[in-house]
């Protein structure tokens, strides 16, 4: 049985291109993040999933950022073993999977009602999994989140989606809810009106997250700490560091190995973590 997407706005259809990119990478003989669900999932999506040229350089890229996440938020777990994970536009992410926190762990998935009816439809059930149905942009959205524990809160592909008042908003919604912990996500450093538009044009009438990305970044990873005064930054780590950078393709590789001499190209693929 496969279940369809085809309801699914262009917003919505961006999940289906990460979890995609994840899924090419387990099947590749050199796998970065080796999840083999993720291949389960898009084997039972009704939909040509060759049209979101997803290449391979976005595939290493996409499952690179997971593992570098997937490490932080052991790592968390680990030290706060009665804790709260949310995951904010989780997708079809089987992030709860590859982690597989303890029973003392809540997680929670946010994302848009439709994507989490086609994640329900399609991800395993895990002991640890609660899901919430809503906009992040809408006040509100932690409400059903209890707010008693050391909470980490993951954003994996979120925030090019968003504008900035908009990230504000949703990063003081949760400081202000959850007690303590940590905030992590992976940014993509600066990215100028001038590229977004040449993204735009490059990929028009395609199905490409270029056509959604509204966020101008920023180059300073100290910058979030002025979106909210709680937030105070704990690690900028680059993809581009890596040693699993030997696995990208050619010109990929090049450019991981520029990214120690040219820190431009390292901000161009980080995982950020701040403490709350
Ligand atoms: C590129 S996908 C990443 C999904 C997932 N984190 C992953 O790594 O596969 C972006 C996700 O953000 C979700 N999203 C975008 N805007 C949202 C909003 N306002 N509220 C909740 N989710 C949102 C989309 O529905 C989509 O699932």
């Amino acid at each position: 049985m496969t279940v369809k997407v085809d309801h699914l706005g262009p917003l919505e259809q961006t999940a289906l291109l990460t979890e995609y990119a994840r899924a090419l990478d387990s099947r590749a003989a050199d796998p970065i993040l080796a999840d083999p669900l993720s291949d389960e999932v898009v084997s039972k999506i009704d939909f040509d999933f060759t049209r979101l040229g997803v290449t391979p350089s976005v595939m290493r890229l996409v499952a690179l950022r997971a593992k570098m996440l997937d490490e932080r938020i052991r790592r968390f777990v680990l030290d706060n073993p009665h804790s709260t994970v949310v995951d904010l536009g989780a997708g079809l992410n089987s992030m709860i999977h590859r982690v597989d926190p303890p029973p003392t762990v809540n997680w929670y998935s946010v994302d848009l009602p439709a994507v989490i009816d086609v994640r329900e439809a399609l991800l395993p059930e895990h002991r640890c999994s609660r899901v919430v149905a809503a906009s992040l942009t809408e006040p509100g959205w932690a409400d059903p989140i209890p707010a008693d524990r050391p909470t980490m809160v993951v954003a994996d592909g979120l925030v090019a989606f968003l504008t900035e008042p908009s990230i504000i908003a949703i990063v003081r919604g949760a400081v202000g809810h959850f007690p303590e912990g940590i905030l992590a996500f992976n940014d993509y450093g600066p990215v100028s009106r001038l590229n977004r538009i040449a993204g735009r044009i490059a990929t028009r009438g395609a199905n490409s997250p270029h056509q959604q990305w509204n966020f101008a970044g920023f180059k300073d990873a100290r910058y979030p700490e002025t979106w909210d005064a709680r937030l105070r930054l704990a690690e900028e780590a680059s993809v581009m560091h890596r040693p699993e950078t030997a696995a990208f393709p050619l010109s990929l590789r090049l450019a991981s190995r520029l990214s120690r001499r040219i820190p431009s190209i390292a901000r161009k693929a980080r995982i950020l973590q701040y403490r709350y």
